[in-house]
């Protein structure tokens, strides 16, 4: 008898040991914490839309790191709409969310939302885009690209390529989403360093950054002007959506017509590889390890830098050829 309920009490102990173990390994209990004793964290997330490879790419970074660092991601897609983007945002605040990160459609417009989410104690990380509120307290931290830096190295190129030349080139600009962050900051940056009267930008009309847009932009680009030196694209999928445009105008793309472009993502890469496209200068759409990391440590209390700028390079064709078996998007 003795020995039954030492037995019975061994089996209970064993039991409640091993339940301690299992939470203590990140397991997550009836209280939505996890076993540490932290509270578990939701991030409500406003992506811009799934308007290129590039967003693509940027959306799957976010959803697996997400899973990697234990964070419950509430995902939206604002088709590229701003006022998709306040309904969902303003949806999060609702549901009491731990944390906002979103990727602005557009840099404007966003004071009254952000101001929201600031009453409710809920902090707003933005990811990619840019806002242009005076008020920086509207938000813990910026993580993304340099658009100017990157428009600088597009037009950096350019200015080499044509330094030993006096004739006229006529360049045609592919925009990015009107009022978005990148395309302001793509356009400025270019003109910051395509200052010799030689270059002429003959025309330059938004493609949304999408493929569908560009080949319609550029087809009518071509119709109106029988000389075009150069496309300067905002984005990979814009300059592949020209190609077509080129070709289809009898024209070889990257020979006839030079194009540089943004983003280096897998077909990008693969029309500079194929002599398409001449060059491209990258930006990285995997922001999700240093979102979800940035997201800990404002949770935490931790002090975080304002900006955090992404590392980036660019590509020649060479570049691209020796790059692309390795590209992860
Ligand atoms: O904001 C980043 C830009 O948005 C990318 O360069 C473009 O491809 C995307 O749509």
């Amino acid at each position: 008898m003795y020995k039954k309920i030492s037995a019975l009490v061994l089996a209970g102990v064993t039991t409640l040991v091993m339940a301690g173990c299992g939470s203590g390994s990140g397991g997550t209990d009836s209280a939505g914490t996890s076993g540490s004793g932290d509270k578990k964290i939701v991030m409500g997330f406003a992506q811009v839309g799934a308007e290129s490879g590039w967003r693509t790419a940027n959306t799957k970074s976010i959803q697996e790191s997400a899973k990697e660092a234990g964070i419950e991601l509430k995902f939206s897609d604002a088709q590229q709409k701003q006022e998709n983007q306040i309904k969902a945002i303003r949806s999060y605040i609702q549901q009491k969310v731990s944390v906002i990160a979103f990727s602005p459609v557009v840099e404007s417009g966003w004071d009254t939302i952000l101001k929201e989410a600031k009453n409710a104690k809920i902090p707003v990380i933005l990811t990619d885009r840019a806002v242009d509120s005076p008020d920086k307290s509207l938000y813990k931290t910026f993580l993304g690209s340099d658009f100017v830096e990157e428009g600088k190295k597009a037009g950096q190129w350019l200015v080499d390529q044509y330094k030993d030349s006096k004739d006229p080139v006529n360049i045609v600009q592919l925009e990015g989403t009107t009022g978005s962050a990148p395309a302001n900051d793509r356009k400025a940056g270019f003109e910051q360093v395509v200052t010799d009267p030689k270059f002429k930008v003959i025309a330059s009309q938004t493609g949304d950054f999408t493929r569908a847009k560009g080949k319609e932009v550029m087809e009518a680009f071509l119709k109106a002007n029988p000389k075009i030196d150069v496309l300067y694209a905002h984005n990979d999928d814009m300059a592949l959506g020209a190609i077509e445009a080129i070709e289809g105008a009898g024209k070889v793309p990257g020979k006839d017509i030079k194009i540089i472009s943004v983003d280096a993502v897998h077909d990008g890469m693969q029309a500079l590889a194929d002599g398409k496209i001449n060059y491209i200068v990258e930006c990285s759409p995997l922001l999700g390890p240093q979102l979800m990391d940035l997201t800990k440590k404002v949770l935490a209390g931790e002090e975080v830098p304002a900006r955090v700028v992404t590392e980036e390079t660019a590509f020649t064709q060479e570049q691209a050829k020796q790059a692309l078996p390795e590209r992860k998007y």
